[in-house]
């Protein structure tokens, strides 16, 4: 059942930014191979089947702009496509509750509207907003940290039957409470905490899977990530990447043939760089032993642009919620989320995972 994908965005930031930009940059290199999906049509869908039709921002620089201007607009730093040649498009920015979306280190670069409008009266206008622009996915790319903000758009998904795509480890999709309500509105999630293409997570995961299925045992691993954008300028607070570390350690530990304590692993964003700009830096450790416990280490380093590194990943997300809407399948969608998110509500090992979300397709 092919036709437009209508999605809204929650969070006009930098990965927004590359995504829409990315689309862009294929339609005017039509020869070129899109890389960084699964296939270039899904059931049908290809990228240029997806219409962003609103956005939902707190930024005074962002709200009431059309979409397609917000995503140039600072604290934003990609620029791949040049303003000036990026095609209109209705799509507007709308006003969102702040409620706990702005970070004590960010606050002074978002600069939130001061609307002094109330989460219950905006939420009015968002209802409207995603009933007249036809928003059928919304897409979650709010700061990390943002629960209270992450559970008021899983409830709008809920009241106006839009899927929920959650880019962001506050736990919706793998929450069992949260699943059940979409489950129970035969509304599809994926989430939660999207995945790189080959972003720091995955590399640790997949060597650390590759070192238990040779057979030696890990006995200390750590993963550390620095960055210069708002996405790590904001995690400098502590108290907001809780679910962060749950998420990214979770992944790691899932793969493992044994469990690691608490204190011999280490996952982690840690710190801000800022002429690193979108640039990612990840530094991996593993220790281990092996025959006749002799033991062995290996060090990553890996360098990437993290907005490149998540688009494609998305572009999948919103195609499997569009396959699951067409087809009345509500609740997480465990093959897509267990392949594309860190924090699957079931996790399973990534080669299972791609062959469950091919046969997801499949149908
Ligand atoms: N590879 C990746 O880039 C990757 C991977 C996994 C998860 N993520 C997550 O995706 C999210 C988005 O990343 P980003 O780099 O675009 O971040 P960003 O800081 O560039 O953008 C966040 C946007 O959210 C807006 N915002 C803040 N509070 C809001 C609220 N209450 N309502 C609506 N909008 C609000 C900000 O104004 C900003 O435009 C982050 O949580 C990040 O950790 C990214």
């Amino acid at each position: 059942m092919a036709g437009r994908i209508k999605v809204g965005l929650v969070g006009i930031g930098n990965c927004f930014s590359g995504l829409i930009q990315g689309i862009e940059y294929y339609r005017r290199n039509p020869s070129q191979q899109v890389i960084g999906i699964i296939h270039d049509k899904l059931a049908g869908y290809g990228i240029h089947d997806i219409d962003f039709v609103c956005g939902f921002d707190v930024g005074e620089n962002k709200v009431g702009r059309p979409l397609v201007e917000a995503i140039y607009e600072p604290p934003n730093m990609v620029d791949w496509i040049p303003r000036e040649e990026m095609p209109g498009t209705e799509a507007r920015v709308f006003e969102g509750p702040a409620l706990d979306g702005v970070g004590i280190w960010v606050e002074n670069r978002v600069k939130p509207v001061q609307s002094g409008r109330s989460a219950d009266d905006l939420a009015d206008e968002i209802r409207r907003t995603i009933r007249e622009t036809g928003a059928e996915i919304l897409v979650s790319y709010l700061p990390v940290g943002s629960d209270k903000a992450s559970e008021f758009w899983a409830g709008i998904c809920l009241e106006t039957g839009a899927a929920f795509v959650n880019c962001i480890p506050s736990f919706i999709a793998s929450d069992p409470g949260w699943a059940r309500r979409f489950e129970e509105k035969g509304i599809p999630c994926i989430g939660d905490d999207i995945k790189g293409q080959v972003g720091a997570t995955i590399v640790h995961r997949t060597l650390a899977r590759l070192c238990s299925e040779r057979g030696t045992r890990i006995e200390k691993t750590y993963q550390i990530n620095v960055g210069g954008n708002t996405d790590f300028l904001n995690m400098k607070e502590q108290e907001r990447l809780v679910s962060k570390r749950i998420s990214k350690t979770e992944s790691v530990q899932s793969q493992l043939a044994e469990r690691l304590d608490d204190d011999s692993i280490y996952v982690g964003p840690s710190d801000f760089i800022p002429f690193l700009g979108n640039t990612k830096l990840m530094f991996m450790r593993i220790e281990g032993r092996q025959w006749a416990n002799i033991p062995y280490n290996m060090e990553v380093r890996l360098d990437v642009d993290d907005k490149a590194n998540s688009a494609g990943i998305v572009i999948d997300a919103i195609r499997l919620a569009r396959i699951a809407l067409d087809r009345g399948i509500g609740g997480p969608i465990r093959p897509a989320s267990a392949y594309l998110m860190k924090h699957p509500i079931e996790q399973m090992s990534d080669p299972d995972a791609k062959a469950a979300c091919e046969e997801f397709v499949a149908g």
